[in-house]
């Protein structure tokens, strides 16, 4: 699950890192009343989406007085916001945050990601921060450095000054510099984040150490231990499909082809997009409908994706149609009435689903899945881009692209 900058600020807050003073903001009127509130010379008007490169797409303008501010929140409240992980027809800009300016001395990267072979959490740093990071870690690797994080001692003060001072935090920073470090640590381990990035972390004029932006994932299998983080979930930034599906416990994910794949199994469903790309053709979705799906209910699914695609089924109506399928099939297995609970179903895949995800009363969990991992890794989605900026790409032990990961990705590395 992915949150907006101005709430992951709030939680590297509660951990000690220095962020600048700043307003969320739904309007105009709301903007300039905020930075009145926080007092001039200089604000930042920043959108608000759950994708990166902001900035470059003119989503980040600094005004040097309240009019400008108006201005600035009057253009890019409400407009299409096209990055590198929006595609091409952007994604409408409903929040804003106002923030005061900062002096900026200079701009650092620092990130944080789980990698999975030494199964430790990846601390990744760079001398280099700010919009062009991408290119850093494309042409000078070498200028990332990284620290596998020992979970049983966590970020010592001697890993955090050694990596600070390797991108440059002054040595009178360096406290500054492991506060924000050890911060971004804690504030990672504790919320069960899948990814957390602070670019820039700058060092100012007066050597303080700022998380100047945020970015945030969570693993979703681990949201029923976070409440406050599940409220914090911005429907208006997932595809409308996905949240429906999600609803569901389905693993639906759009993509941007037009195949329309409805699978029993993820295993089934990787390979036939990769099948789908191998022969030049696009897949129209992910959809695994459980590796327990019989012959008729297939048959069934197929028909109502079938009547989707044409436009004569709302989006959600096909995905409601399998979970009751699933539903019956589940009652069925056990011998159980309508509405009773149901115990563990049949195929692996519903087992696994049922053994690591608790109830979900709001039915708003995200669905969590290989298939999302798959779009993770590199898969072009849709909406938002790959949740996964930097880090992934820099990992290690990052296995090769897939067949069909190759012709396209939305990851910013
Ligand atoms: N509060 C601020 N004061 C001064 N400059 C700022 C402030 N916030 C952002 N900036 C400048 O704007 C640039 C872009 O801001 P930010 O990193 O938040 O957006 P982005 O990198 O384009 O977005 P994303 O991280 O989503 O790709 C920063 O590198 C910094 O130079
Ligand atoms: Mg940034």
């Amino acid at each position: 699950m992915k949150i907006h900058e101005y709430q992951g600020k709030e939680i590297l807050r509660r951990y000690g890192v220095p962020t600048p003073r700043g307003v969320p903001c739904f309007s105009v009127d709301e903007a300039v009343k905020a930075a009145e509130q926080l007092g001039g010379p200089v604000w930042v008007v920043k959108a608000q989406i759950h994708a990166g490169g902001r900035g470059k797409g003119g989503g980040v303008k600094v005004a040097k007085s309240i009019a400008q501010v108006r201005e600035f929140a009057g253009a890019i409240l409400g407009m299409q916001l096209v990055t590198h992980q929006t595609g091409p027809a952007g994604q409408k800009v409903r929040r804003l945050l106002i923030e005061e300016g900062a002096d900026i001395r200079k701009e650092l990267y620092v990130g944080m990601v789980v990698d999975r072979v030494t199964q430790r959490i990846c601390l990744m740093a760079s001398s280099e921060g700010g919009m062009d990071i991408e290119e850093v870690a494309a042409h000078a690797p070498e200028k990332i450095h990284k620290v596998f994080i020992d979970p049983a001692t966590g970020l010592t003060d001697g890993d955090a000054d050694e990596i600070s001072r390797k991108i440059g935090i002054p040595e009178a920073s360096l406290a500054g510099g492991r506060a924000a470090l050890q911060g971004l640590y804690k504030a990672f381990w504790e919320t069960d984040a899948s990814l957390a990035e602070i670019n820039p972390l700058i060092v100012t004029g007066s050597g303080q150490v700022v998380a100047l932006d945020s970015k945030m994932n969570f693993d979703s299998n681990a949201l029923f231990r976070h409440p406050d983080i599940v409220a914090m979930r911005d429907l208006d930034e997932e595809d409308p499909a996905e949240v429906e599906a999600s609803k569901f416990d389905l693993s639906y994910i759009s993509l941007d082809g037009n195949i329309g794949c409805l699978v029993n199994g993820a295993g089934l469903a990787m390979a036939t997009m990769d099948t789908i790309k191998l022969f030049g053709a696009e897949p129209a979705n992910f959809l695994d409908v459980g590796g327990g799906a019989t012959t008729g209910e297939g048959d069934r699914g197929v028909q109502d994706h079938a009547q989707e695609r044409q436009g004569q089924g709302h989006p959600g109506q096909h995905l409601r149609r399998h979970h009751a399928l699933r539903h019956h099939r589940q009652r069925r297995r056990r011998g159980g009435a309508a509405g009773e609970s149901l115990g563990p179903a049949g195929g692996a895949h519903a087992r696994d689903q049922r053994r690591c995800r608790p109830p979900d009363p709001e039915g708003l969990r995200p669905p969590d899945h290989p298939g999302r991992q798959h779009r993770r890794c590199g898969e072009g989605n849709r909406r938002g881009g790959c949740g996964v900026n930097a880090l992934t790409r820099l990992a290690p032990h990052h296995p090769a692209p897939r067949p069909s990961q190759t012709k396209e990705t939305s990851c910013r590395f």
